[in-house]
C-alpha cells in the first residue's frame, strides 16, 4: 500500500426549504493521508479542527467509515485500525452545521476503497455513506460536489442531479462558538406536518431551483423560506430569524440556517460579503456569542484523492 491522500470539502444542507433534499459543497476542506504503518504501530494524528476532543481510537467516525467500506467488500478481517498512520488536517468546525461529520466518513470511505484497489464505484460510495449519516444532504455534495438534489426512489436508493453552481456568488458564514449535535437539533422537529406548510416549502424549492438555474437571484430571499425546520429550530438559535432579516438587509440574496446549524449562511455578490458577514456577526456578538467568520464560495468537485 502506497501514501493515500483524500481531500473533501466541507457542506452547507437545505439550503432553507430543501430539508434533507438540497445541499452545496463549499470552498472549506478537510484531508486525510493514511500510511502503512510497520508492526502495526499505527498513530492517530489529528490537526485543527476538533484536535483535541476527537476519538483517535476505533471510535473516530473516519476508521467507522473505513471499517464499514472493509467490511461491504468483506475484508473485514484483513485490516486493524493499528495497521494504519492516520493524519487528520481539519479545517471544517466540527458539529456546526457545516458537514463536519460527511466530511469525516466522505474521507473514510474514498481512502478505504483506494487501499482497496478501487473496487466500489462512486454511486456506491455515496449509497454506503447515505446509509452511515442517515440522510442524504450533505455526503451528496461531499462526493459529488457542486449544488446537489437528492432524490429517495420507493426502496433505499437515491439518485441525484445538479443545480447550476453560480460562479459570482459567494456564500458568508457565520459559525457561533458553540456546538449543536445534529441529533438534537433533528430530535426538536415534528414527525409529522400540515399541509399547508408542505406546500409553502414546495414552493419555495421551484423558486429556488429557478433561481440557480437561471442564474438570476431576485428572489431568493422569498426562495429561501421555511417551515419544515427553521422555525423549531429557532428554539435553539433563537438570533436565527434577526440575523436573516440583517443579512438581507445588508444585501445578500438570501440567507438560512445551514444544516442543522448552529451555522448561519448567507448568499450575495462579491462587493456585499464583507458588510454581510459584519451584520450577522454584530448580532452574535450582542449575545457574547464567539463567532467564527468565512468568506466562502461554492465548491464544484467533490472528494478526491490527491496524487
Ligand atoms: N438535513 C439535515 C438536517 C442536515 O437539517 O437535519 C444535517 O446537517
Amino acid at each position: 500500500m502506497k501514501k493515500v491522500k483524500v481531500r473533501v470539502p466541507a457542506t452547507t444542507a437545505n439550503l432553507g426549504p430543501g430539508f434533507d433534499i438540497l445541499g452545496a459543497s463549499l470552498s472549506m476542506y478537510n484531508e486525510v493521508e493514511i500510511t502503512p504503518a510497520k508492526n502495526s504501530s499505527g498513530k492517530f494524528t489529528i490537526l485543527g479542527e476538533g484536535k483535541t476532543i476527537l476519538p483517535k481510537n476505533e471510535k473516530n467516525i473516519l476508521w467507522k467509515a473505513m471499517d464499514a467500506v472493509f467490511g461491504l467488500l468483506d475484508i473485514r478481517d484483513k485490516y486493524k485500525l493499528s495497521d494504519f498512520n492516520i493524519k487528520l488536517k481539519n479545517d471544517i468546525p466540527l458539529s456546526s452545521g457545516l458537514g463536519s461529520s460527511s466530511a469525516a466518513r466522505a474521507a473514510g470511505i474514498m481512502a478505504a476503497n483506494e487501499i482497496c484497489g478501487d473496487k466500489l464505484s462512486i454511486g456506491e460510495m455515496v449509497d454506503l455513506g447515505i446509509r452511515l449519516e442517515s440522510h442524504p444532504d450533505n455526503i451528496v455534495p461531499a462526493f459529488y460536489g457542486g449544488i446537489c438534489i437528492s432524490v429517495q426512489g420507493p426502496g433505499n436508493e437515491f439518485f441525484v442531479e445538479k443545480l447550476p453552481v453560480a460562479k459570482k456568488m459567494k456564500v458568508v458564514v457565520c459559525t457561533p462558538g458553540f456546538e449543536l449535535a445534529t441529533e438534537r437539533s433533528r430530535n426538536i422537529l415534528p414527525l409529522k406536518y400540515a399541509r399547508k406548510d408542505v406546500v409553502f416549502n414546495s414552493s419555495r424549492i421551484a423558486l429556488l431551483t429557478k433561481a440557480f438555474c437561471t442564474n438570476d437571484f431576485s428572489n431568493l430571499s422569498k426562495a429561501m423560506q421555511d417551515k419544515l425546520h427553521q422555525p423549531y429550530r429557532a428554539k435553539l438559535i433563537p438570533v436565527m430569524e434577526e440575523i436573516i432579516e440583517a443579512a438581507e438587509k445588508a444585501g445578500a440574496y438570501g440567507a438560512c440556517l445551514s444544516g442543522s446549524g448552529p451555522s448561519m449562511v448567507a448568499f450575495c455578490g462579491d462587493k456585499k460579503a464583507k458588510e454581510v458577514l459584519a451584520v450577522m456577526t454584530k448580532i452574535w456578538k450582542k449575545e457574547t456569542v464567539p463567532v467564527k467568520q468565512f468568506i466562502l464560495d461554492f465548491e464544484s468537485n467533490g472528494a478526491k484523492i490527491i496524487k
